[in-house]
């Protein structure tokens, strides 16, 4: 970890996405506003291409994020601790799909409804820039953050985070040694 970045904090992020029958979601904290023009917003994410969330927002050209409100914490564990390869994370989740047809779940702080505009292979992760074409501010306020969420998080779970974090950074960086090889032969 970066001594420079462990002075920031960042908003964690709930990004969901649907191809035909199949939806997913994973958390992200990889999510920066990219346009200051108010009638044009876009929104730039950074996902990793082994999770299964990455293949549905590719195959759809679509995704949508949500802001966590604390109330949500165990969604953070549902959605980013697990792949939905093995288990349905929607289960039980009261959602219904956005207009361009990706799921929105409901209670969230707030969300947007992006479409994929271009994307940029970065080895282990695509960078994708997308429109967003919707969005609602429901719960105005506090919304969850990783410094917060590390305070809550029982020892547990800070424990799965932990192994769940070595695991993704162990993949990615066989990806990103493998992807600058492969620049460095052309
Ligand atoms: C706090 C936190 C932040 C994360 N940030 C990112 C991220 O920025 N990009 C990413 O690709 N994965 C990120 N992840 C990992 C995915 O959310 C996680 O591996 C998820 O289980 C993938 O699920 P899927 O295989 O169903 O898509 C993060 C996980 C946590 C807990």
């Amino acid at each position: 970890m970066s001594a420079v970045f462990a002075q920031t904090d960042r908003e964690l992020w709930l990004l969901t996405a649907r191809d035909g029958e199949q939806v997913g979601g994973l958390i992200t904290t990889c999510v920066a506003q990219a346009s200051i023009v108010p009638e044009l917003p876009r929104v730039l994410v950074g996902i990793a291409r082994h999770h299964r969330t990455w293949e549905l927002m590719t195959a759809a050209g679509a995704f949508a994020l949500h802001l966590l409100a604390e109330a949500q914490l165990d969604w953070v564990w549902r959605f980013g601790l697990q792949s939905g390869r093995d288990l349905d994370k929607f289960f039980r989740l009261s959602w219904t799909l956005s207009p361009h047809g990706t799921p929105i779940l409901a209670g969230a702080a707030g969300w947007l409804d992006c479409r994929i505009e271009t994307a940029w292979d970065a080895g282990d992760r695509t960078v994708f820039l997308a429109e967003i074409v919707a969005e609602a501010c429901l719960m105005p306020g506090r919304v969850l953050t990783m410094n917060r969420v590390l305070q809550l998080a029982p020892q547990d779970i800070l424990q799965r985070l932990k192994v769940c974090r070595l695991q993704d950074a162990a993949t990615e960086a066989a990806m990103i040694a493998q992807w600058r090889q492969t620049r460095s032969g052309a």
